[in-house]
């Protein structure tokens, strides 16, 4: 029988990590908890070894020294940093104010369900262990969900993890996973929270190769707006990474076809205009007019080449904050107008989807080594 996939998919976009909505008065019933541990064992294992062990603590003494562990490894800074935040305005504070809630409460909490898997990871570098364990455990999270009870998916407590083990008298090779608060939900209305695209992080065959149409698997055409993406994570903040983004000269110091531009408009802003000078020994050499189709200082500036509204290409530079650093994202997309490249394709239409390969890789190559750059800049700016 089919799914009701609307049913489903709420479940999914909706199970929420729960904190200020947990009913810290309703009891759960111990056979509810059981129900979610037998959902979840339904999960795969490696080698189909039963080795996950759940401890379902409820005992209040037991609680509260466990919920004195979670804030003596680090809820106490949660709880620290929700009241520095508060009121500031700052896009961390409900998260923050959320977090530092559940350290607060803790144990008073009805149920915190530790999740645990016999034997120690092995440091070989595949994951080994834990592939054998966080499925379960987030399907327990949804057969809560579907139940009227939520769970936020912890893992502070970890950093006292012998200490914890001492408390709950867990063995030696036993890897404590995740902790889990469960309670009743107050009210059922979860919200879907923005998350990336998936063809913004869907690489297609080849790494980083991005299609902004469906191809069905069928070979790569012009019009299906094959794309690169290219990202690195840089140990700096957008403040020094930003005046190297936004400076057109700079790629040209890292691309082999990029040669180099000149501002056509004064302010950069969305519609100022640059002239790109590019040369490639295939392709010859080729001035475009690129116009800013986003501008947001510190975080994207993006331009498109040639018609802004019909371009031969669509590039994008975009900032993103990580807790402790930056990722910086840099994307092209070919088309949808004419480019460099349709005049070969018309010679030779059945080498389109290799044209198109040959072309992603040169770029591929090109904005790697751009954003290296920048990254290596940024680094060594004071
Ligand atoms: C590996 C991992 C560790 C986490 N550790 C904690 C934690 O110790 N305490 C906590 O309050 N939330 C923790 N979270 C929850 C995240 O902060 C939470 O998923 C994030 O706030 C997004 O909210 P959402 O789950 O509602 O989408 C953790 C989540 C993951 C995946």
């Amino acid at each position: 029988m089919p799914f009701p996939v609307e049913e489903t998919d709420r479940l999914l976009s909706t199970t929420r990590s729960v904190r200020r909505r947990l009913d810290l008065e309703r009891p759960v019933p111990e056979e509810l908890i059981l129900d979610c541990i037998d959902l979840a064992e339904q999960a795969p294992t490696g080698g189909n070894q039963p080795s996950r062990r759940w401890l379902v603590i409820r005992d209040p003494k037991v609680k509260a020294a466990l919920a004195d562990l979670y804030r003596e490894a680090g809820g106490s800074w949660l709880s620290e940093r929700a009241s520095a935040l508060a009121g500031s305005g700052d896009p961390r504070e409900r998260a923050a104010r959320s977090g530092g809630y559940l350290a607060d409460h803790l144990h008073e909490v009805p149920a915190l369900v530790l999740v645990t898997i016999y034997g120690e990871h092995d440091g070989s570098g595949r994951p080994g262990l834990f592939d054998s364990v966080l499925q379960a455990a987030w399907s327990f999270c949804l057969a809560a969900r579907s139940r009227g009870l939520g769970t936020a998916w912890t893992t502070l407590h970890l950093g006292a993890a012998d200490k914890v083990a001492d408390l709950l008298e867990i063995p030696d090779g036993v890897t404590q996973v995740v902790l889990l608060p469960v309670a009743f939900t107050i009210g059922d209305d979860f919200a879907v929270v923005a998350r990336r695209p998936s063809r913004d992080i869907t690489w297609f065959d080849k790494w980083g190769r991005t299609l902004e149409r469906p191809t069905n698997g069928n070979p790569v055409k012009f019009t299906d707006g094959a794309g690169i993406t290219v990202e690195v994570d840089i140990d700096a903040k957008a403040p020094a990474i930003w005046p190297l983004v936004s400076d057109i000269n700079l790629p040209a110091r890292f691309s082999d076809e990029f040669q180099g531009a000149e501002w056509l408009d004064e302010e950069p802003a969305v519609g100022a205009r640059f002239t790109g000078r590019n040369k490639r020994d295939d392709l010859g050499e080729w001035e475009a007019t690129c116009t800013l189709v986003e501008y947001e200082p510190e975080r994207v500036f993006a331009w498109h080449a040639g018609d802004p509204d019909s371009p031969a290409a669509q590039w994008r530079f975009e900032i993103e904050p990580l807790l402790g650093g930056t990722r910086l994202r840099f994307s092209m997309v070919l088309g949808p107008g004419t480019s460099g490249l349709t005049a070969a394709i018309e010679a030779m239409p059945d080498k389109e989807s290799a044209i198109i390969a040959n072309r992603q890789k040169g770029q591929a190559a090109n904005m790697r080594r751009t954003i290296e750059g920048i990254r290596d800049l940024a680094e060594s700016t004071p």
